[in-house]
């Protein structure tokens, strides 16, 4: 019988995938750091049975056309706005996501972010490598406290749970708002749920959690950081295109709000020519939220189990519902 085909769209460890190489036959993009060329792409999932993504892959009817035999799209990403689910739908194609293992890796980047920004550590690093450092001075780089202060953590999922519990270890006062109310978190991490208004209203740190979604697009706008404390710090660690980033740039220059750390952006990757790069109270990272090498080898792991669990018909172990 012919093997079932998988097609990965970057470059990963070859132990990974060795364990069903016998069972499979694998292709792979081989650069580790370069996106396929859709061309590339829309061509090798043509006689693809599998198809192994990344969050940079866009996964449209286009694609789907093109790979009449794709029965699985596992995409290495909790988020999965990169892939049509009404198309995958139609085309009896089941999409795959990798949740819970990345969870606590996201919330430990998510509020190394929202230290990084308040302490102003990565100007405090150029500060001193820059041999700026000639004298200390009571308010030499001062920052914003942490502890105490009210977060305003945006979308209370898995990842919004995870960085209330480490809120909770810093004593502040944790305020959430969610689609759906959340009873339990509400008891174990002492949550108070509030408006998406009173939120950015009220809270020192607002961090932006949310999936992107229709609703969820442009959702931190001009009128809303109209509403921050002109003291507040907003993190993103969602989708890029959850902000309007005009209207963030605007409110950083104009110190409407205090400042911003950054993991995505609505255009990945984003050059150093963009204005947030030029503005100092914009902490910026590359869309690593969880990448750890023990969580992306964990995620890398699951997508593959994933592809198997369809291929064999023992299902996948996380399906995105
Ligand atoms: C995800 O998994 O969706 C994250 O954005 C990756 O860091």
């Amino acid at each position: 019988m012919e093997k079932q085909h998988i097609y990965i769209t970057r470059k990963i460890d070859d132990a990974v995938f060795a364990p069903y190489a016998e069972q499979f036959e694998i292709h792979m993009w081989e650069r580790e750091e370069d996106p396929v060329p859709r061309d590339i792409l829309l061509e090798a999932v043509k006689d693809a049975d599998g198809l192994f993504c990344m969050l940079s892959d866009k996964i449209d009817e286009e694609l789907l056309r093109h790979a009449p035999n794709l029965k699985v799209v596992s995409n290495l990403a909790v988020g999965y706005d990169n892939i049509d689910l009404d198309e995958a739908e139609k085309h009896g194609v089941i999409a795959t996501n990798t949740p819970d293992v990345l969870t606590e890796t996201t919330a430990d980047l998510g509020f190394a972010l929202l230290m990084a920004t308040a302490r102003r550590i990565v100007e405090a690093n150029q500060y001193i490598k820059t041999n700026q450092w000639q004298n200390w001075a009571p308010y030499l780089l001062a920052g914003s406290d942490i502890h105490h202060k009210t977060i305003g953590i945006v979308g209370m999922g898995r990842i919004g749970e995870a960085i209330a519990n480490r809120a909770k270890g810093f004593d502040m006062n944790i305020l959430y708002h969610n689609r759906s109310r959340k009873p339990d978190a509400e008891q174990a991490l002492e949550a108070t749920y509030v408006s998406f208004d009173q939120l950015i209203r009220e809270a020192d740190f607002i961090v932006s959690v949310v999936p992107f979604t229709k609703e969820t697009n442009k959702l931190f706008n001009q009128a809303a950081f109209e509403k921050m404390k002109s003291t507040a710090i907003f993190i993103n660690i969602s989708r890029g295109a959850t902000v309007d980033e005009d209207a963030l740039v605007e409110a950083l220059k104009m110190n409407k709000i205090k400042a911003a750390g950054l993991d995505v952006f609505e255009v990945e990757p984003i050059t150093n020519e963009h204005p947030l790069m030029q503005l100092e109270n914009a902490v910026c990272i590359p869309h690593i939220g969880s990448a750890s090498e023990e969580t992306r080898t964990k995620m890398i792991q699951l997508c593959m189990d994933n592809i198997a669990g369809v291929l064999n018909g023992t299902g996948a172990k996380t399906a995105i519902q």
